[in-house]
């Protein structure tokens, strides 16, 4: 089984990565574990790099994933959504990994276009120049249309496909191992989650699919003007190639660019809070991949997001279920916001509704009456969410992608303008969306007074130190989590090992 004997050798290489970046069995984790795996945990650092002394556990696992290609850096993005397993400081390390490498040469992107496109690059483009960008999925170059438009050709890296493909089979089995040996993996649904991976890199593998959520999100955007998108170019976009139009606008990730004369900086930090609000609250589709790499402005406020192949979408039901969550902590009925969660399905019914509201209190009250100008939405729920994995508490991976955008675009709204006040801007989107999703018609006027009651009540229950029941959360979850991956890891790759052998002879 050929395949089967490629994966492996794929998973000894990937467990080598992580031993040399100090990663598999992070010292920091050791005192948690039990002592058999305590010994192993020694027994490897012996075989770890300089670059393992450097930096957190966190830090050390993007590094090795970076390495490790394009699987492990989704991988790892995708790790690093779950704060409720890993905690805060882990999963945001992880959600640092950089995804840039050496581009490709043109010539082969040329190829490639004429490929896909199945005609001559000189039939649809006057110019087509070097990659300004390269990534481990694909890179862009500018090009010019026949027509005179100014265009970006986003192109897959060649044979990512395949690699990804290897990277994939080996995952799966270090997951299946795992399975077999921990009830913790089991417990954290590890096939799934290498499913979700698989999935999540299906669609970005397919740039037709990207181009599809580009011309999507283009006209939910237009809808509310906070953001734009560029127009797809359809008669260049294949499975391996996509055209849009080129974005008349500084890239966010220049320094410098909001600095430049004729910006609104408060203007555009209110922007993109509004956008990806109504986004997510009022069309229920969000790019979710919002960092400054991914973002344009021109003056004075406009904006344009580029780079679609993370989407987010939110049910009918999960809307719901944020209005009420939010609207229950902002009345500080903390058994409100419980029974939302057990009626949502989200908390297992043999706990107590009682015992949730009393840890939800203990995430809402010490919050309730702070100020507001340095709060952040997205670590609110970021909180919650952590609190809930004491309830055994399924989140689903579209909230979890919510508040990881939210964090996100957070943090890029206080870069832009570090005055800004996150409530404020939020405040007429997230005013209409509760008036619409929690009153019939007839309350509709009443909760339109009270907005911006309500708005000030949030914007006064921010503020957010962790409370210890959640650090206590934290590490109990994260040390049962390495306990089982490193469990699965150890004894599975003995295991292949012997059987190896035996097929050897
Ligand atoms: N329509 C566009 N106009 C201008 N620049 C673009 C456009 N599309 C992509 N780019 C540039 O190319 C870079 C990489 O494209 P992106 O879609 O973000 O790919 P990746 O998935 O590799 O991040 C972007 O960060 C941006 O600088
Ligand atoms: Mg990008």
């Amino acid at each position: 089984m050929p395949g089967g004997v490629s994966s492996f050798f794929r998973l000894i290489e990937a467990a080598w990565v992580l031993v040399r970046h100090d990663a598999l069995i992070p010292r920091e984790v050791e005192p948690m574990l039990p002592p058999s795996l305590r010994t192993a945990g020694r027994a490897v650092r012996v075989f770890s790099g300089r670059e393992a002394r450097k930096g957190r556990p966190g830090q050390r696992l993007a590094r090795a994933f970076e390495e490790l290609g394009p699987a492990a850096i989704k991988l790892g993005q995708l790790l690093s959504t779950r704060a409720d397993v890993f905690g805060l400081e882990f999963a945001d390390d992880l959600g640092h990994l950089k995804d840039r490498l050496p581009a490709f040469p043109i010539e082969v992107a040329r190829a490639e276009v004429e490929r896909a496109l199945d005609r001559p690059v000189e039939s649809l483009f006057l110019s087509f120049e070097p990659a300004i960008a390269a990534a481990s999925l694909a890179q862009a170059h500018p090009a010019v249309l026949k027509d005179g438009r100014k265009v970006a050709v986003k192109v897959l890296r060649p044979g990512v496909e395949q690699r990804v493909a290897t990277d994939l089979a080996a995952f799966r089995l270090a997951a299946s191992l795992a399975y077999r040996f921990s009830e913790e993996a089991r417990r954290l649904e590890m096939i799934e989650f290498t499913d979700t991976v698989a999935r999540s890199l299906e669609l970005e593998l397919d740039l037709r699919l990207e181009a599809a959520a580009c011309s999507e999100l283009g006209e939910v955007m237009a809808k509310d003007g906070y953001m734009a998108a560029p127009a797809v170019v359809w008669e260049g976009v294949a499975r391996r190639v996509m055209v849009t139009e080129w974005i008349q606008g500084s890239p966010l990730s220049a320094p410098g660019t909001i600095e430049q004369p004729g910006f609104d900086r408060h203007a555009l930090a209110d922007n993109i809070v509004r956008a990806f609000l109504t986004q997510a609250l009022d069309h229920g589709v969000f790019h979710a991949d919002l960092h400054e790499g991914n973002l344009f402005a021109a003056p004075p406020d406009k904006l344009y997001a580029v780079d679609f192949g993370i989407v987010g979408r939110l049910g009918p039901g999960e809307r719901r279920f944020l209005a009420e969550i939010l609207w229950g902590f902002l009345q500080r009925d903390y058994r409100r916001v419980a029974q939302v969660h057990f009626d949502a399905g989200y908390v297992p019914a043999r706990h107590s509704v009682e015992a949730f509201a009393q840890a939800l209190r203990a995430v809402g009250e010490p919050v309730a009456g702070r100020k507001a100008t340095d709060v952040s939405m997205g670590r609110l729920l970021g909180l919650l969410f952590e609190i809930t994995a004491v309830f055994d508490m399924h989140l689903r991976p579209e909230l979890v992608l919510l508040q990881k955008t939210m964090a996100s675009v957070e943090g890029v709204a206080r870069r832009i303008d570090p005055d800004h006040d996150i409530w404020s801007a939020a405040k007429p989107v997230v005013e209409r969306w509760i008036a619409r999703e929690l009153s019939p018609i007839a309350q509709a006027r009443r909760l339109a007074d009270q907005g911006s009651r309500i708005i000030d009540g949030l914007a006064r229950w921010a503020e957010t130190p962790v409370s210890p029941p959640v650090i206590v959360a934290e590490t109990r979850s994260g040390a049962g989590l390495w306990t089982g991956l490193a469990l699965g890891l150890s004894v599975g790759a003995l295991a292949i090992a012997v059987l190896a052998l035996m097929h050897a002879r």
